[in-house]
């Protein structure tokens, strides 16, 4: 991090690691993560103990203002992973693979190769559980790639879903989900989002599984939380997910807000019951 981003008043951290996210879920500590497209925000969150800064390709939504996260590039998200880099020492950095370029165990690789060597990544981040896409998890894995998996709404199938919607409310639906979070799991992720899911079905993942899961509007018991920095800053214009909060409102600052952020989740005291899961 260059010197003129440190905050002289924020103690050395000791670096979050791979292996060191198990034993958080281990010993039961909440994990705090947050979306980062940037250097400044990257080290407000490094300030304020984020543990994981996830450049996600959200920034399709919230920087480059699509309609969806399809159209993010792979360039695209090296360079802004590699800007968010510049802003972290402690916190570690997982960044997304976008759309079709984990669609094979070969481009998968290519393309996090690039995240990580140009971009800082710690580890990628793929969406889906499918047969295919354990492949590639196995694939990345058996190269030293660690990988975070992502179940529940996947945004880049939105065409494929018709819509951003819950996932896994029928009891076929969540004994699928339950399949694939095992599935992803034994194919070697490190790391699982749970994403606008029942809690309930969030919780029993979460107990069954060894790794940690990270829950976004998928309620209060999954190992950490995750949500987009624009939403848990109220700045994102329009409607605001009904799973989030905004951690400005009554607060001077932007560190502020995320350092209350990183308390809540730290707490069990987001999301509450005022964050409605799914
Ligand atoms: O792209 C993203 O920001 C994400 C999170 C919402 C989990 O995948």
């Amino acid at each position: 991090m260059p010197a003129y981003m440190q905050s002289p008043d924020v103690a050395k951290r000791k670096p979050v690691t791979v292996p060191g996210l198990r034993a958080m879920k281990a010993r039961g500590e909440k994990i705090v993560v947050l979306t980062c497209y940037d250097a400044s925000f990257a080290a407000h969150m490094e300030a304020a103990g984020v543990d994981v800064a996830l450049v996600g390709d959200s920034l399709g939504n919230v920087v480059q203002g699509q309609t969806s996260t399809v159209p993010v590039t792979l360039d695209q998200m090296v360079y802004h992973a590699s800007l968010v880099a510049r802003g972290l020492s402690a916190t570690l950095q997982v960044v997304d693979l976008p759309f079709m370029q984990f669609r094979d165990p070969a481009t998968a690789l290519a393309a996090s190769a690039r995240l990580m060597a140009e971009g800082g990544a710690a580890m990628v981040k793929l969406e889906g559980g499918s047969e295919w896409t354990c492949e590639v998890i196995a694939a990345l894995a058996s190269h030293e790639v660690p990988v975070c998996a992502h179940l529940g709404l996947t945004p880049q199938s939105v065409h494929k879903m018709g819509g951003y919607r819950m996932q896994g409310k029928t009891d076929d639906a969540a004994a699928r989900l339950r399949a694939e979070a095992r599935a992803v799991t034994d194919a070697g992720a490190e790391l699982l989002v749970l994403e606008s899911i029942p809690a309930a079905l969030a919780a029993d993942i979460t107990r069954a599984l060894p790794i940690p899961t990270i829950g976004i509007g998928a309620g209060a018991d999954c190992d950490g939380q995750v949500l987009v920095c624009y939403d848990m800053l109220g700045i994102t214009p329009g409607r605001r997910p009904k799973f989030s909060k905004d951690f400005l409102a009554g607060r001077g600052s932007i560190r502020e807000a995320i350092a209350a952020y990183a308390d809540d989740v730290r707490a069990g005291r987001f999301p509450g019951p005022d964050q409605i899961a799914g």
